[in-house]
């Protein structure tokens, strides 16, 4: 009987938990309702989110505006400098730490639970908005480049290449109807540990993008 009682118990369980796992994202169609100029004239800092998830589609749009593939030569939705892509985007949602996989249009799990509050020094609309995207720059990828420029240079190449990405997310958040955030104030140290950067990564900027009140 006891056993019993402990096999319901875990079944019970297993039914109201939702487990995070790998994500693969569907395409990122272009129903868009708004032009690239009127998005512009809509785009702004929101702070008021709603704590609701995004659609897979938002998500995917997102995250492919950020850094997603737009060709068959495998270049990108954003510039970048010698064309060396040096800078990963993690999606910090409710269920957990992702890290986009931009050549299979996927989301890796790296940590399960909500962490979003890491992704912040404390500002409070964090922890509601659907998605915080964590920039961050990954300098070993210089080490297989033909031409490999000073640290200084790199690190200038990765800041533009973020002012690109979330400039697209903001685009792209208007054109979903929802709000977004850009923030440099992060808990680096919180983040690099939840998120198991190892030490030559380097966090440059946070973006929180979600549904908003009226
Ligand atoms: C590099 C950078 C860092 C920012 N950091 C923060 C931040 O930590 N928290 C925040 O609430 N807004 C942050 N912002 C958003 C700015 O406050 C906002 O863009 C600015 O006030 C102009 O308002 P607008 O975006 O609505 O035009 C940041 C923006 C940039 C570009």
């Amino acid at each position: 009987m006891k056993r019993f009682l402990v096999a319901l118990t875990a079944m019970a369980f297993m039914s109201t938990t939702t487990f995070a796992a790998d994500m693969t994202l569907p395409p990122p169609h272009s129903n868009d309702k708004l032009s690239v100029m009127q998005a512009l004239s809509q785009r702004k800092s929101s702070r008021n989110f709603v704590d609701e998830a995004l659609s897979p589609v938002q998500l995917s749009k997102i995250l492919w505006a950020a850094n997603g593939l737009n060709r068959e030569n495998g270049k990108r939705t954003i510039p970048v400098a010698l064309g060396v892509y040096s800078v990963e985007v993690y999606a910090v949602t409710s269920e957990g730490i992702f890290l986009y996989d931009a050549e299979n249009h996927k989301l890796k799990l790296i940590a399960e639970g909500d962490f979003r509050s890491t992704t912040t020094t404390g500002q409070s609309f964090v922890n509601k908005a659907a998605v915080n995207l964590v920039y961050v720059e990954t300098p070993d990828v210089w080490q297989n480049a033909k031409r490999v420029p000073p640290r200084d240079a790199q690190i200038a190449f990765a800041n533009i290449t973020v002012g690109a990405m979330i400039q697209s997310v903001a685009l792209v958040a208007e054109t979903e109807g929802l709000g977004n955030c850009v923030r440099g104030s992060i808990n680096i140290t919180a983040f690099k540990k939840a998120a198991k950067l190892s030490d030559g990564k380097n966090i440059l900027l946070a973006q929180s993008v979600g549904k908003i009140s009226d």
